[in-house]
């Protein structure tokens, strides 16, 4: 069976040959215009004049339009009705869309550009988090989640930790930027291609904007180059822009951002900054916990509200906390509107905790992996979450145990010592950071999925599920998850563009649940076929009709387990239903049982389980110019029961680099007036091949598959990000050899050579 068996991505070939076609590959139609964005220069101003009659007499210009040109609703939120798609009047960041120029050309377009006369009076705008909470400015009202008598274990505590932390944006940086290609059809209707996570989401936004109803837009997806939820919500406003171009022209219309626009008009990873107090017990016992969370929302809702709430589902990451508050708050700025990224508020809540815990390891003088192992949730039927979901089938204990042996951590910590006391200029340090991380979009309607089987008469199946491919291997898991379903190779299933003529009302590709929600729709589906093709299948053999229940569906052909060497080909079994008029389409769904979780009070079950993982970091870092290396990395991480361990294993390794150059190279930087300065990257610099660990060791848990999931497999998308704290906690450790013993270390992040250096003199200069 091609299932729990490694096999290469399904597109590795073609991406690596060029052959994979994505939005921008696909032919165009005859006549295709190209739509290009005319963006806010201000941070925050209102539009006084707006002329673009110059622009228009420009030969080879289709159309300027402008927010009253707009046929339907000017808006483009996804959760909220707080974004319009052309500015109405006002401009809230720079980089916001205030026209659409629809051209012959990208180079007629950019000179029509030049030409819109727009006249703007500046008002006064919010630069930073702390700007816009001493301004009172916030997306939302504050969420609590709180158990226990937090301020008296504080008071008790015999050692106290305390102080404030902020983490960085991060750029999607996705190798292909956001495109869409919108081709008007009969009666108004619209066919639209999108780099998209969330094709259903397009359609229904489109619709919107173009007053039509959801039939009469359809959305494919052939394939993204990443997406990495920057384009669960923000590739709609782009689809968006096309279908309008194509309305007003009644031509095919293009729009594709470059590099530059792209990162300079989308959302990134919300910025956070906390205010912690924690109480320890001298053994190293978390105590107590209070922390304050405000996230960088940027100028609009998009889902900043459920980022935010993910940011506290994780504060508590692997450790049970008996007394605990933490509350959070969405910011308003005039910034893009920061958006979905891998972990989903979830990295910036662990890195809290893990600064706390990094914090008291200094204060104790504490191996900081013990200090964490001692607050592991247990196997106790108390060890709940501080939102009341219980921590079933936690693996960390088991991991914890298994990593520290495999990667020989104790004995290279005390390496490390030895190595730091004769090294003057350069220092080493080791890492360990445990994962625990929810999974199911937290809004609990979300976690549904459909898909849509087709069977040829010849036996070859076309497979059409909800879910989106940005690269993370979902068509390679699906196809498996089919091909094993009915018996037959992964050779005779094609995965089809996902699309929403085929599969509807679906939910993004998002939250790490790809696999979970659309392989079990996909199984449903499968299953609904086979059994169809049983009856058919027992008379061609010739077995009694009752035992067509017991025949098996493998290599390609069907037979009764008890006279394998009597057997028709699965090509055969299709034939036959075809000629005796039965059907072979079917369509699966799927929807999470038992979750839910109530905001008001902070209580639920908004996970369907937990996954886990672990990771020992070690580094060196030099004084002399702040850099450092990674020098080895070892991941234990549980997958459950691996669908395509090839395609997991990547995925742990791709989401570590990826957290890796959040916390250290990834600086998100803009100007004064509000202007991103970081939006290429020659500026920008995203972890390289020379960034990787240089000795990288990963593997999944064995012998370890999950209840109640599709084949005992567990999502893997987004949890190894995580992993990559442990590269901060490792060069902390490493920082802190260059002070006097119990200093303690404060080391901003993104942690950039420039923050190492002022850490170590920092660390120098204190005591
Ligand atoms: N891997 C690749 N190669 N490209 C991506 O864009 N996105 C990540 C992760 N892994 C991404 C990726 C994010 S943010 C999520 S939520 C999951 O993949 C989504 O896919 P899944 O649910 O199928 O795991
Ligand atoms: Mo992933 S941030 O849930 O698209």
């Amino acid at each position: 069976s091609p299932l729990h068996a490694p096999a290469p991505h399904e597109s590795a070939l073609k991406h690596t040959s060029g052959e994979a076609l994505y939005v921008d590959d696909l032919p165009t139609p005859p006549g295709t215009l190209v739509g290009h964005v005319i963006a806010s220069p201000h941070a925050h101003a209102r539009l006084v004049r707006q002329d673009a009659s110059r622009a228009r007499a420009l030969p080879g210009v289709h159309a300027v339009l402008f927010a009253g040109d707009i046929p339907g609703v000017n808006d483009i939120g996804p959760a909220i009705h707080d974004e319009p798609l052309l500015a109405d009047g006002e401009v809230h960041c720079v980089g916001q869309a205030v026209a659409l120029v629809v051209a012959e050309s990208a180079a007629v377009c950019r000179q029509a550009a030049r030409l819109v006369e727009l006249e703007y009076e500046e008002l006064p705008a919010l630069l930073s988090i702390r700007e816009a909470m001493a301004a009172g400015a916030f997306l939302s009202e504050p969420h609590t989640i709180r158990r226990g008598e937090p301020e008296a274990a504080l008071a008790r505590a015999p050692v106290r930790v305390q102080g404030e932390c902020m983490t960085g944006a991060q750029d999607h940086f996705y190798l292909e930027t956001q495109v869409s290609l919108a081709v008007l059809e009969e009666d108004g209707a619209l066919r639209i291609w999108s780099s998209t996570q969330h094709p259903s989401e397009v359609q229904a936004k489109v619709a919107e904007v173009m007053g039509l109803g959801r039939h009469q837009v359809v959305v494919e997806v052939p394939r993204m180059g990443g997406g990495f939820g920057g384009k669960e919500t923000q590739a709609a406003p782009f689809a968006a822009f096309a279908a309008l171009g194509a309305t007003v022209t009644r031509r095919p219309v293009k729009v594709w951002l470059n590099r530059d626009q792209d990162m300079a008009q989308t959302g990134k990873r919300h910025p956070f900054w906390a205010r912690y107090e924690a109480g320890f017990s001298a053994e190293g016992q978390l105590l107590g916990l209070k922390a304050e969370l405000v996230s960088d929302g940027g100028w609009s809702n998009d889902l900043s509200r459920a980022i935010l709430d993910r940011a506290l589902f994780h504060m508590d990451n692997a450790y049970f906390l008996s007394d605990v508050e933490v509350t959070g708050r969405v910011a308003r700025t005039n910034f893009p509107s920061n958006t979905a990224f891998r972990g989903f508020g979830g990295p910036q809540g662990m890195y809290v905790v893990e600064e706390i815990f990094n914090h008291a390891a200094e204060r104790l003088g504490m191996d900081p992996a013990e200090l964490r192992r001692r607050n592991f949730y247990g196997e106790a039927p108390g060890n709940t979450t501080p939102y009341g979901q219980p921590v079933v089938g936690n693996r960390l204990p088991r991991i914890h145990e298994e990593l520290l042996a495999s990667s020989d951590y104790t004995r290279r910590r005390e390496e490390i010592g030895r190595f730091n006391a004769s090294s003057r200029w350069t220092k080493r340090g080791i890492g360990y950071q445990p994962v625990k991380f929810g999974i199911s979009f937290t809004t609990s309607f979300l976690n549904q999925a459909g898909a849509l089987v087709v069977i040829y008469a010849d036996g070859g199946v076309q497979l059409n599920h909800g879910g989106t491919e940005m690269g993370q291997g979902l068509h390679t898991k699906m196809r498996a998850v089919c091909a094993h379903e009915l018996g037959i190779s992964a050779e005779r299933v094609r995965v089809m563009n996902t699309a929403t003529d085929k599969v509807p009302n679906t939910s993004a590709t998002a939250a790490s649940s790809g696999s979970d929600l659309n392989g079990q729709a996909v199984k449903a589906a499968c299953e609904t076929l086979r059994e169809r093709l049983r009856p058919i299948a027992a008379r061609l053999l010739q077995v009694e009709r009752g035992e067509a229940e017991a025949l098996c569906f493998a290599s390609g052909q069907v037979f009764h387990p008890e006279r394998p060497q009597r057997s028709v080909s699965f090509a055969e079994v299709t034939q036959a239903a075809y000629l005796a008029q039965v059907s072979l389409s079917a369509t699966g769904y799927y929807r999470t049982p038992d979750i839910s979780y109530d905001r008001v009070a902070g209580r639920g079950k908004p996970f369907h389980y937990f996954a886990f993982g672990a990771a020992v970091v070690e580094v060196e870092v030099s004084s002399l110019t702040g850099e450092h290396r990674v020098r080895r990395v070892d991941i234990l991480h549980d997958v459950g029961h691996s669908l395509v361990p090839t395609i997991d294993k990547g995925q742990v390794e791709g989401g570590f680099v990826q957290g890796l150059g959040w916390l250290t190279c990834e600086e998100v930087l803009f100007d004064k007036k509000g202007r991103l300065l970081t939006h290429s990257p020659d500026t920008y610099k995203i972890p390289a091949l020379g960034d990787v660990p240089e000795d990288f060791r990963t593997a999944l848990l064995e012998r370890a598959p999950q209840e109640d999931t599709i084949h005992g497999s567990k999502a893997v998308g987004e949890p190894p990000f995580m992993l990559a704290i442990g590269v901060v906690t490792a060069l902390r450790h490493a920082i802190a050899a260059f002070a006097l013993p119990g200093a303690e270390v404060h080391l901003a992040s993104p942690a950039t050579p420039e923050a190492i250096l002022r850490a170590v003199e920092d660390a120098r200069t204190a005591k």
